[in-house]
């Protein structure tokens, strides 16, 4: 099999790939990946040098770029991930989510379409996120049948991108699947989510900023379980199916903190409560989701997925992780991004907590 990965070079991508490159030897991965700020080729150094690996610099908004990518390799597989994926960056400029997430991803169905018009076994599988349904209130589960309601520009660009995968199945035949995966951790994630954030300012001796009350909730999933999923979705799911996929790790972001904080500590010996005054509240983050909780049951009965790790677990693989990689840290945290936060969040009001 061919599969050609997009954003392979970003957080869940680059897990894909060093997860599955080494153990499918048979199989060809084609990563396309047009470096930008999240992306990395550090995320994929360990992978380089397999001969089933190849690396492309292409933009998805770039038809032609991606046409010659096609052309050289019509792949089997396209598992999409590609996306600009940070909220707060959503709000504060939206038109890269809307080049890269809708224009991007309406390239590369044409492009499918196009190339696979003779070919018997091809999928399409969007990654896709659990943002497209808004927001919950205290109760309640998200399924596969919960309307969209998306909230701000990062999820109205997913969903647009949604819509646009499933309006090629239904119209062109087009073989696609998708999933709506809750928020993912682990190694390689970029430090504007909030744990590696949190971890590399607790290490680093800077505030760590909590958005409103810390109250939000969110359902947190270690992403080698988010990729297991969609392995288990690209092999075993009938066309056109759409799964959800979720930790049922709910916890408010405050609580995540004080986990992050503990774990830390067991590691470093230094006194939790230390880590814990660095802790800053500071003004929210417009229209900002309540919670989110996926009620994975779909995914479990037909294809037999849930996930491996326990929050415990996972969390402590990622602090130690982190600790570990604090080179990777200060490399990819790169001027640009410094800068970006500089110029945006200057007028943050900020009390500690
Ligand atoms: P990320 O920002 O870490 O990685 C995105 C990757 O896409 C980067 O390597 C970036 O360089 C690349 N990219 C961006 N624009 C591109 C373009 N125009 N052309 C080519 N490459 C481009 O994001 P992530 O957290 O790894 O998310 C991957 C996918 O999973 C996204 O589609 C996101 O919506 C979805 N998702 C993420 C989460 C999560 O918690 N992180 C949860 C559910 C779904
Ligand atoms: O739910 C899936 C989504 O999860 C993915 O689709 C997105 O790509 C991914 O970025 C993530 O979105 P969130 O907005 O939930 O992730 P983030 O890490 O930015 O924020 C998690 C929560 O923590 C959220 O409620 C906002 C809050 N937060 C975040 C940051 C960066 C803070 O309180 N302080 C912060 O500095």
């Amino acid at each position: 099999m061919i599969y050609l990965v997009t954003g392979g070079a970003g957080f869940i991508g680059a897990n894909f790939l060093n997860y599955f490159v080494p153990k499918q030897k048979e199989d060809i991965f084609i990563n396309i990946d047009n470096l930008s700020y999240s992306g990395n080729l550090l995320n994929v150094q360990n992978i380089e040098k397999y001969e089933n690996y190849f690396f492309r610099n292409v933009d998805i908004q770039d038809y032609d770029g991606l046409k010659h990518v096609f052309n050289e390799w019509n792949p089997d597989v396209i598992i999409h991930f590609a996306a600009e994926s940070h909220v707060d960056r959503s709000i504060l400029s939206p038109l890269h989510f809307m080049k890269t997430n809708i224009l991007g991803t309406f390239n590369l169905l044409e492009l499918a379409k196009h190339f696979w018009k003779n070919k018997d076994r091809c999928l399409f599988h969007h990654v896709s996120t659990d943002e497209v349904y808004g927001s919950l209130k205290e109760s309640g589960y998200f399924t596969e049948t919960t309307p969209y309601h998306p909230t701000s520009p990062y999820s109205a660009s997913k969903a647009s991108s949604d819509h646009l995968v499933r309006a090629y199945c239904h119209t062109y035949d087009l073989p696609v699947t998708i999933s709506n995966c809750s928020n993912n951790y682990g190694p390689y994630q970029f430090p504007e989510k909030l744990i590696p954030m949190t971890l590399s300012n607790f290490l680093n001796g800077k505030s760590v900023p909590i958005y409103g009350d810390g109250q939000n909730v969110r359902d947190w999933l270690y992403v080698e379980d988010h990729c297991q999923a969609i392995w288990h979705i690209i092999h075993n799911s009938e066309i056109g199916e759409t799964y959800n996929i979720g930790g049922n790790n709910e916890l408010t972001n405050l609580e995540v903190v004080h986990v992050l904080a503990d774990i830390l500590a067991a590691f470093t010996g230094v006194d939790p409560l230390k880590y814990l005054e660095q802790i800053s509240f500071v003004k929210d983050r417009p229209g900002h989701d309540y919670r989110y909780a996926i009620d994975a049951s779909k995914i479990k009965n037909i294809l037999g997925w849930s996930p491996a790790e326990s929050i415990q677990s996972g969390m402590k693989k990622t602090v130690k992780w982190y600790l570990d990689h604090q080179d990777w840290m200060e490399k990819v945290s790169s001027d640009e991004y410094q800068s970006w936060l500089k110029l945006n969040y200057s007028d943050r009001e900020v009390s500690n907590g």
